[in-house]
């Protein structure tokens, strides 16, 4: 058994560029790995299988972007071994927080142990599975651009930890950039650079070019984020395509009060600490 954990992203910030060609859009943005854990593990099966340890049906089945990633890595290596993937999540789908990436980007790791694939091979395959598994491969903090692609590995932020609020809605990425299309290709809330962390200062201001479109999906997400502003004392930003939103606080302590004074009905709310890596294997026998 070989097993993962695989750890969300957060966007710190976001720049959306035009809707290009091939049906994606140019971004420019500074993701983070959090500690929010999906677990995974491969393992030598009698056929093809996706299970969860809950035995609660796994998201999209046999189609799960993590076995879909170990697939891709089996047909690289030429084998036709069956596998078996274990998913247990605990990352919120559909909330902006990178779930699905992460855990095709742990599946690659998984797989290319598994049948001793290379590193540069995972690379490629994770720009075929989604625009955010290549960062997720990597994690930690970088600088993301081209559609999601082309990542630039930057020292590890510290010195904050932050509290994450997913309100209680669903917003599917593609809705989002049609919906950021459609109202004129609008820039996000700017946070001022005094109201960031000092680690942050450097960043000049930060937005997510997302929000106006995610807030046009699901208009209570403005409610949200001005609740928790006022509950916070400071700004609230959205993270990907939404609807999670977070706050900066100095320290675990004052992240895990911030999540406990969130008001009742979210889908999650938590402390993240800050992860200098995408994913890490926790057995490897
Ligand atoms: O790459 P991924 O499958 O995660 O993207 C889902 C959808 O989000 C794409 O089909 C596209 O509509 C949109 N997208 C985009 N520009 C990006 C990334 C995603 O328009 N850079």
């Amino acid at each position: 058994m070989i097993r993962a954990e695989a750890f969300a992203k957060v966007n710190l910030g976001l720049k959306v560029g035009s809707l290009r060609s091939d049906g994606f859009h140019t971004l420019t943005g500074l993701f983070q790995s959090i500690g929010i854990v999906d677990e995974l593990a491969i393992a030598a099966a009698e056929r093809d299988e996706v299970s969860s340890s809950s035995g609660r049906p796994v998201i999209d089945g046999m189609n799960n972007l993590a076995f879909r990633a170990a697939a891709a890595v089996r047909a690289r290596a030429g084998s036709r071994q069956p596998i078996g993937i274990a998913l247990d999540k605990t990352i919120p789908a559909a909330a902006g927080l990178g779930g699905g990436s992460a855990d095709a980007a742990a599946g690659l790791a998984l797989a290319g142990r598994y049948f001793g694939v290379d590193d540069g091979t995972l690379v490629e395959l994770a720009r075929e599975l989604g625009s955010d598994v290549p960062f997720c491969l990597r994690g930690g903090t970088a600088r993301v651009s081209g559609r999601g692609e082309i990542v630039a590995p930057l020292e590890p932020l510290s010195g904050f930890t932050l509290a994450i609020v997913v309100p209680p809605a669903e917003i599917g990425t593609a809705a989002a950039f049609r919906k950021w299309d459609e109202l004129g290709e609008p820039a996000g809330l700017q946070v001022s650079q005094a109201a960031l962390p000092p680690a942050l200062r450097d960043e000049g201001d930060l937005r997510n070019d997302l929000y106006p479109a995610a807030v046009a999906l699901v208009p209570e997400l403005d409610d949200w984020r001005g609740e928790l502003e006022e509950a916070w004392g400071r700004p609230v930003m959205l993270s990907g395509s939404g609807p999670s939103l977070f706050g900066f606080f100095v320290d675990g302590d004052e992240a895990i009060g911030a999540a406990a004074a969130v008001p009742t009905g979210s889908r999650f709310a938590e402390a993240c600490e800050l992860m200098p890596r995408g994913w890490r294997f926790t057995e490897t026998a």
